[in-house]
């Protein structure tokens, strides 16, 4: 088998990790999420769970892809030989999720082609509510038909496919030129919509709507799961990709500071894109006089309906604006889901053999292919229950078998000592607490929860 393809250095391996973790789930979904769970007080349990949850399971799965060589089943699959199931799962959601997050990024296309008028699909929200479900989802049918593919839609989706397979095809030295773009160049853009936010009247209302924080929600503990499946989404843990991204690496990688750079870049971008949301938000709710609870219920769709309609109401440059904020969500997207296309086709040349062109072609055609049904008018419902059970269940699952193998079979003082030799911020005790008892009793108990109630 040909040697191993290292990244460049430790920078692009980084710049590939953070841009695998900031992505749609900044802008997209972490807003609504948070807005949904408390506002302010959702951050509480949102930094619980990056520190108890986020930076841990991004430092196991950094050590256990640097030491293997390999994808998340030979790493998993190497503590002890049945584990490596668990890593087959997590590639396969892995698969699940590029394939959603690959029609989200069609959406995003087709939003970009009918741009230019978006003062007028954008007009009020029941206008842009309609663009949404009737040119941009075409919802006319239920959730179990399948109905017709759209022809925007499917170009929208190969656009996507072609994009991300040729990337990954050209290698790691590839990604790491296209990483110099698509990590920076979002960050602009978001802090261009964050000073065009910032400076509309009103913004103060849907700010203080997004941090003033409701105490109450904080003894519900749906919002500590939300926090948490949004940390594991947004950090990429238990997909296999920081372990896929990791084995790139030679063993003797600085891993707890890398980890932390990771995760609290894309926390912050993530808070900086909910200030750039939700300021235009408020501007919107104030010049239209909808209260802002109203303007922030629209969950996933608060990106796709509520955020355009407010940008269509700007005072100048809305063309450029809509257009803006479209580019800057393909530009978090494309990095994120080329590091899924990775996780998956890296693992199939893990196993088989295979070259990394094989693998990717492969991959993406069946990804593709797989990816069509959603792309009909059902597709919205199909992925709400997927991203339902990828999240609540089988994520976690594979996040509270890492902590456990690596805590109880490897070891969590072997373990650390392996990663401190190199360490820049040395782990220990707290580490080892954390993975052996913290992470999966709060992790398990939110299975159990989760099922018990939805069989009542
Ligand atoms: N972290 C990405 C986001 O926030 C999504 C993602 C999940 C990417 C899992 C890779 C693996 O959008």
């Amino acid at each position: 088998m040909a040697e191993r393809e290292h990244w460049k250095n430790r920078s692009i391996f980084i710049m590939a990790a953070v841009g695998s973790a900031i992505g749609l789930g900044n802008m997209w979904r972490f807003p609504y999420i948070a807005a949904q769970n408390g506002g302010g007080a959702f951050l509480i349990p949102y930094m619980t769970a990056l520190l108890t949850a986020g930076i841990p399971l991004m430092i196991i799965e950094y050590g256990l892809g640097i030491r293997t060589q390999g994808s998340a089943h030979i790493a998993l699959g190497k503590i002890r030989k049945p584990l490596r199931f668990i890593g087959w799962m997590a590639i396969l959601c892995a698969l699940f999720i590029n394939i959603y997050y690959c029609i989200v990024l069609g959406w995003t296309w087709n939003f970009l082609l009918a741009s230019p008028d978006i003062a007028v699909w954008g007009a009020d929200l029941a206008a842009s509510k309609a663009h949404f479900f009737t040119d941009i989802l075409h919802i006319s049918e239920g959730p179990w038909q399948f109905g017709t593919i759209y022809p925007n839609l499917l170009w929208g989706l190969v656009t996507t496919w072609v994009v991300i397979w040729a990337i990954i095809r050209s290698g790691l030295s590839g990604i790491g030129k296209v990483l110099l773009f698509t990590v920076p160049l979002p960050v602009i853009l978001v802090l261009i919509l964050l000073v065009r936010g910032l400076t509309l009247e009103g913004s103060a209302t849907g700010l203080n709507h997004y941090l003033t924080p409701d105490w109450g929600r904080l003894t519900d503990y749906h919002v500590w799961l939300a926090a948490y499946g949004q940390i594991f989404f947004s950090l990429s843990v238990g997909f296999g990709t920081m372990i896929a991204y990791a084995s790139f690496m030679p063993e003797d990688t600085e891993l707890p500071n890398s980890a932390a750079i990771t995760s609290f870049s894309n926390c912050c971008f993530s808070f900086l894109a909910g200030l750039a949301v939700f300021s235009v938000l408020g501007y919107f709710a104030v010049a239209t006089n909808v209260p802002m609870t109203e303007v922030s219920q629209a969950g996933p769709g608060l990106a796709f309906i509520v955020y355009p309609a407010a940008l269509a109401k700007l005072p100048v440059y809305v063309t450029f604006f809509g257009a803006l904020f479209l580019i800057t969500l393909l530009l978090l997207g494309i990095d994120s889901a080329f590091s899924l296309l990775e996780t998956v086709s890296a693992a199939l040349s893990d196993k088989f053999g295979i070259t990394r062109s094989v693998s990717t072609t492969i991959t993406a055609v069946f990804s593709f292919l797989a990816g069509l049904p959603l792309a009909t008018g059902a597709g919205i419902y199909w992925l709400d229950i997927m991203d339902h059970f990828i999240m609540s269940y089988a994520i976690t699952t594979v996040a509270i078998v890492e902590c456990l193998a690596v805590g109880w079979i490897l070891g969590a003082k072997n373990f650390a000592a392996e990663v401190n030799r190199t360490a820049e911020i040395k782990i220990g005790p707290i580490f080892s607490f954390i993975i052996r008892f913290l992470t999966p009793a709060i992790l398990g108990y939110s299975v159990i929860r989760t099922f018990v109630d939805e069989m009542q």
